[in-house]
């Protein structure tokens, strides 16, 4: 089930050192990446159906071709290492133990959009990381792997890490942009048609740090070897996490297609201290809420959960065992929601907060049947009508929660 491609270099000791990181296979994708072109690149990473781990999964060749080519403007990749999605701690991994598997992967995806400078866009709080990746950025400056020249071969590129304020916001691709320019992290208006990001005006993409370091693999050892894993819309492999009550709680990398409950049960080790599972939170907490009823026949890839009314997000999986009372797990994820509103959009910025004050109130005991009417109503106010999907998924909570375990809300109204 295992199947370690980016998290082959986890468990070994200093891996995320230079010197011990090229023992262990850093940059050897390299070679073959200077003996190709860099629209044979794009092909490459086109034909190997590589999609976004950041929680879309749009297929990444595809977004890459948005860039003009030949375009009379410098491009910029900017890798997107926000990850505040409450649930997901994946890409951490990757900048704790394997930084230099990112940045092998910012070489390769740089070169095939032909940008010379990539920007890292890393969460404010996460100063350990931080450093851990500036420490790798320092060696592969000092030893050629990144600057006039990549180990000799003529190709310039700079990598600058930018850390945040703190803000989930801007893990959203265009308010991570705007923050990256500077100004407050607001999400933009989205375009009619596919465009690439805009930075400074420059066409530039934007994609999450475990995207990135997949590429290494498949310019090493070519599409064929990525599509032996996963299935075929959904090919390759992905940093699963667990959390909540499961007796090994972590990230695994398995590939795409896998079992949900075989993973639970044979990786996870099952739910803690024997109890009984309730529900799951798929990928990160703006996914659909799953019973556990419901899981039986889920594998772990893109279609199925879309088939089954939920999406696999970010592959961060939040486990909840018997106890858990679902009308406190809707008011915990509505304060982090009321908290974390960018505030542009006056549905969101009103909506999530009185949706956060209504459960206050029903869980108090001072809540009516109508209450929950208006919190129902406001799903409808909160779905399609703002600037970007964070409102929608606070739409998705109220409506997967209260239907699907609707006794406890109304257990709680007069
Ligand atoms: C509210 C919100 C928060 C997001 N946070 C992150 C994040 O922390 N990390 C991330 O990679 N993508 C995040 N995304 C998705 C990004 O907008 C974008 O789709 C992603 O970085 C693209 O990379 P990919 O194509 O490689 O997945 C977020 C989206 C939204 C709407
Ligand atoms: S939906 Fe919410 S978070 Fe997104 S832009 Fe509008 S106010 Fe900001």
């Amino acid at each position: 089930m295992i199947k370690k491609i980016e998290s082959k270099n986890f468990e070994i000791e200093n891996a995320h050192s230079l010197h011990v990181a090229k023992q262990h296979g850093r940059y050897s994708s390299l070679e073959r990446l200077f003996s190709m072109s860099s629209e044979e690149v794009l092909d490459e990473v086109d034909k190997s159906g590589l999609r976004g781990k950041g929680g879309g999964g749009a297929p990444t060749g595809g977004k890459w071709r948005l860039i003009p080519n030949p375009s009379d403007k410098p491009t910029y990749l900017i890798v997107n290492a926000d990850e505040s999605e409450p649930g997901t701690f994946k890409d951490r991994q990757i900048l704790e133990y394997d930084p230099h598997l990112l940045l092998e992967g910012i070489i390769c995806s740089s070169y095939a959009i032909k940008a010379h400078h990539a920007y890292i866009y890393i969460r404010g709080e996460y100063a350990f990381w931080a450093k851990r990746l500036q420490e790798a950025i320092d060696e592969a400056y000092s030893e050629g792997i990144i600057g006039k020249t990549i180990l000799g071969h003529d190709y310039e590129l700079d990598i600058t890490l930018h850390r945040g304020a703190g803000a989930y916001i801007c893990g959203e691709k265009s308010a991570l942009v705007e923050s990256l320019e500077g100004k407050r992290g607001h999400p933009r208006l989205k375009p009619q048609q596919k465009e690439p990001e805009w930075f400074f005006g420059c066409p530039s993409v934007v994609n999450n740090v475990e995207t990135i370091s997949s590429v290494p693999y498949i310019i090493k050892e070519g599409f064929v070897a990525y599509r032996a894993y996963g299935t075929e819309k959904s090919p390759g492999t992905m940093l699963f996490g667990m959390s909540g009550h499961i007796q090994n709680p972590g990230v695994y990398e398995i590939q795409f297609g896998e079992s949900m409950s075989e993973f639970i049960d044979k990786i996870g080790g099952g739910v803690k201290d024997g109890k009984k599972l309730k529900a799951i939170i798929p990928g990160g907490s703006s996914t659909h809420v799953l019973r556990a009823d419901e899981i039986e026949d889920i594998t772990l890839d893109y279609e199925s959960l879309r088939a089954h009314g939920s999406s696999l997000g970010t592959g961060g999986m939040i486990l909840m065992d018997e106890t858990v009372f679902m009308p406190d797990v809707v008011k915990n994820l509505f304060e982090f929601y009321h908290h974390e509103s960018c505030g542009q959009c006056t549905p969101c910025r009103e909506g999530v907060g009185w949706s956060d004050k209504l459960m206050g109130k029903i869980l108090d005991g001072n809540g009516t049947k109508k209450d929950l009417d208006t919190l129902i109503d406001l799903s409808f106010i909160l779905n399609g009508k703002t600037i970007c999907v964070f409102a929608p998924s606070v739409a998705y909570i109220i409506d997967s929660y209260i239907s699907k375990f609707k006794d406890e809300f109304y257990s709680l109204v007069k």
